[in-house]
C-alpha cells in the first residue's frame, strides 16, 4: 500500500512532538487552559487503555449507575483537552462549559501539559501499558483511523514508534515524564496489565483516589461492566457512532483484542532483541517494572 502523503498533513510537530495538526494550529487556547483545583485529568499515551479507564472512572463518578453513564457516548463525557475539532466544540470549549468537579482526558506528555494543571495541584490518573503491546495496538489503530497517516509496513512503523515519530511522540518519554512527575503531584499511576490481572483491586484504588466509598456489590458491577467483552459490545464506548470515513472498523475494530502479550504475534525475534536493548537505554534510571505477559 502506498503511503498517502496528503494524510501526513494531519499530524504536525510542536516542540518535536507530533500531534493532531489542528491541535498544533490552535495551540495557544490549549496552553492557556485554566484548570481548577478539583479537576481530575485522565492521562495516557494513545492505546494504553484510555477508553477503559474513562469508563471505570465514569462508573465510579456515577456511583455505578449504568443509566447515568449511558446518557451520552464516552467521547462526550470527558472533554479531550487537545481536541480542537472539527467537529466543534473543542475540548477546551467543552471543559469550560462543564460544571465542576470536572473529569478531563489528555494524551499530552507531561512537559506539554497546560501549566495551570500543575499550578492548581490537580489530580492525575496516569494509565500506562507495556510498550510492546501499546506499539502493536497503535499500529492497528493507525491502519483503521482514517485521519492518521498510513503507518506503512510493520517494519517501517516499528522504526517510527521507537524513534517517537508517532502521534503524541515517544512512548518512552511519555511514560518517563509522567512517572517522574508523580512524586511531586497528586498522581495515581496505574498499569493496564494490573487492571487486566486484578480489576477489582485496581478499580478500588481509583475509587479511593477519587475520594469515593462504594460498596462491594457496586464494585463488582463496575468490574463486570468494564470487562473487555462488555465494552466491545457497548455502543457508547465502542465507537460504532464514528463514521467509517474516520474510523474504518472493518480494517481493525476500535476494541480489537484487549489482551496482554499480543506483541508476540507481531515482533520478530530480531525486533524483540533490538527493542529490549533500546528499552534499556531509554528507560535507564527509571524503576518501572512493566509486565509483558500474564
Ligand atoms: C484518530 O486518531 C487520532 C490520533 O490518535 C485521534 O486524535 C482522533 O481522535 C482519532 N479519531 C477519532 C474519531 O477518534
Ligand atoms: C458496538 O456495539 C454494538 C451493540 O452491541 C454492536 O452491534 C457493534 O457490532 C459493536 N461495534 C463494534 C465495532 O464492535
Amino acid at each position: 500500500m502506498a503511503t498517502d502523503l496528503s494524510k501526513q498533513k494531519e499530524l504536525k510537530e510542536i516542540a518535536g512532538i507530533l500531534l493532531m495538526a489542528t491541535s498544533v494550529d490552535n495551540w495557544s487556547p490549549i496552553q492557556k487552559f485554566e484548570a481548577k483545583p478539583d479537576d481530575l485529568l485522565i492521562c495516557t499515551f494513545p492505546k494504553s487503555g484510555t477508553t477503559w479507564i474513562q469508563e471505570i472512572v465514569d462508573m465510579i463518578a456515577q456511583n455505578g449507575d449504568l443509566e447515568k453513564c449511558q446518557q451520552v457516548i464516552l467521547q462526550q463525557r470527558h472533554p479531550f483537552l487537545e481536541w480542537t475539532g472539527p467537529p466543534k466544540p473543542s475540548g477546551v470549549e467543552r471543559a469550560n462549559a462543564m460544571p465542576s468537579p470536572r473529569i478531563l482526558k489528555t494524551h499530552l506528555p507531561a512537559h506539554l501539559l497546560p501549566p495551570s494543571f500543575w499550578e492548581n495541584n490537580c489530580k492525575f490518573i496516569y494509565l500506562a501499558r507495556n510498550a510492546k503491546d501499546c506499539m502493536v495496538s497503535y499500529y492497528h489503530f493507525y491502519r483503521m483511523n482514517q485521519t492518521l497517516p498510513d503507518p506503512g509496513t510493520w517494519e517501517e512503523y516499528f522504526e517510527n514508534f521507537i524513534s517517537g515519530k508517532v502521534g503524541w511522540g515517544s512512548w518512552f518519554d511519555h511514560v518517563r515524564g509522567w512517572w517522574t512527575s508523580k512524586d511531586s503531584y497528586r498522581t495515581l499511576f496505574l498499569f493496564y496489565e494490573d487492571i487486566k490481572r486484578n480489576p477489582k483491586q485496581e478499580i478500588r484504588k481509583v475509587m479511593q483516589f477519587m475520594g469515593k466509598n462504594l460498596d462491594e456489590t457496586i464494585l463488582d458491577k463496575i468490574v463486570q461492566e468494564t470487562s473487555f467483552e462488555k465494552m466491545k459490545e457497548n455502543p457508547l464506548v465502542n465507537r460504532s457512532a464514528v463514521p467509517k470515513s474516520v474510523m474504518d472498523q472493518s480494517i481493525s475494530p476500535f476494541m480489537r483484542k484487549g489482551t496482554v502479550g499480543d506483541w508476540k504475534n507481531h515482533f520478530t525475534v530480531a525486533q524483540n532483541e533490538r527493542f529490549d536493548k533500546i528499552y534499556k537505554e531509554k528507560m535507564e534510571g527509571i524503576s518501572i517494572n512493566f509486565c509483558t505477559e500474564l
